[in-house]
């Protein structure tokens, strides 16, 4: 569904994503790890389009969308939901959920459907669903903005840090919502720092340091990879 070959992303001259490759099928989760400033999110945006890449292929479906701007490889089915603050400030939790509808060209039955799933998984949608989303604590805001994309219904989701300013319990839910999620054939890729938790609920794992893949594995072998990667350098250290 999502293949990225070689991709290449800067900041003008300065070049930060190095010939990232990857691939992730429907009804699979790819979790992206590595420390602040290794090129993670702008990962996530050359993939979508909010940065031009300088190199290499992006895929939806086999079509090439490769510096296609976002709104249009949204139009294709390519989400990619922020830390929270893409939600409509101004609009009800309702009617920015509503606005999720217009990536599917208004199917109002669908829309309700969706909206059920979403009300069921996050009760506090409903029970703010007449409140501004500027009213909205960060959390709350962040869980909207993932049952906007959610009722967008993407093909490809992708996802920057769900946990950023969240309580630690609210990681859990969203995490199992993202499984069932790509249990309905969605294509899901999620950076996270938390690996510990994140990890148990998703199929390939990468490490991303400096702008370049480290680490590639199914997610149950990742442990050992880190470990065997913190051996690796501590012997390196060692042996000067
Ligand atoms: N808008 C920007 N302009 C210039 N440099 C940036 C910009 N955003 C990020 N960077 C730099 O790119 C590198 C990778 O950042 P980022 O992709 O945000 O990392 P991560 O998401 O893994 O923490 C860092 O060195 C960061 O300083
Ligand atoms: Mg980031």
């Amino acid at each position: 569904m999502l293949e990225v070959d070689n991709l290449t992303a800067g900041y003008g001259d300065i070049p930060v994503l190095r010939n990232v490759s990857l691939k992730v099928e429907p009804g699979e989760i790819l979790l992206i790890g590595g420390e602040n400033g290794a090129g993670k999110s702008t990962l996530l945006r050359a993939i979508s389009g909010f940065n031009k890449p300088t190199g290499g292929t992006v895929r939806l479906g086999g079509e090439d969308i490769t510096g296609l701007p976002p709104e249009q490889a949204a139009r294709k089915g390519l989400r990619l939901v922020l830390d929270g603050h893409r939600v409509f400030s101004e609009l009800t939790v309702y009617d920015n959920l509503r606005m999720g509808v217009a990536a599917r060209r208004g199917d109002r039955a669908g829309f309700e459907k969706t909206l059920e799933e979403i009300y069921d998984v996050f009760p506090i949608l409903v029970e703010k669903r007449n409140a501004r989303a500027r009213d909205l604590s960060g959390g709350q805001q962040q869980i909207l903005a993932l049952g906007q994309a959610f009722v967008a219904q993407p093909k490809v989701l992708l996802c920057d840090e769900p946990s950023m300013g969240l309580a630690q319990a609210l990681l859990p839910p969203i995490l199992s919502f993202l499984r069932r999620w790509a249990e309905q054939g969605t294509a899901v890729v999620i950076v996270e720092q938390h690996l510990k938790v994140t990890q148990p609920y998703t199929d390939r794992a990468m490490i991303i340091q400096r702008g370049e893949v480290v680490i590639d594995c199914p997610s149950t072998q990742l442990d050992a990879e880190l470990a065997a990667m913190h051996e690796a350098r501590r012997s390196a250290m060692a042996s000067g």
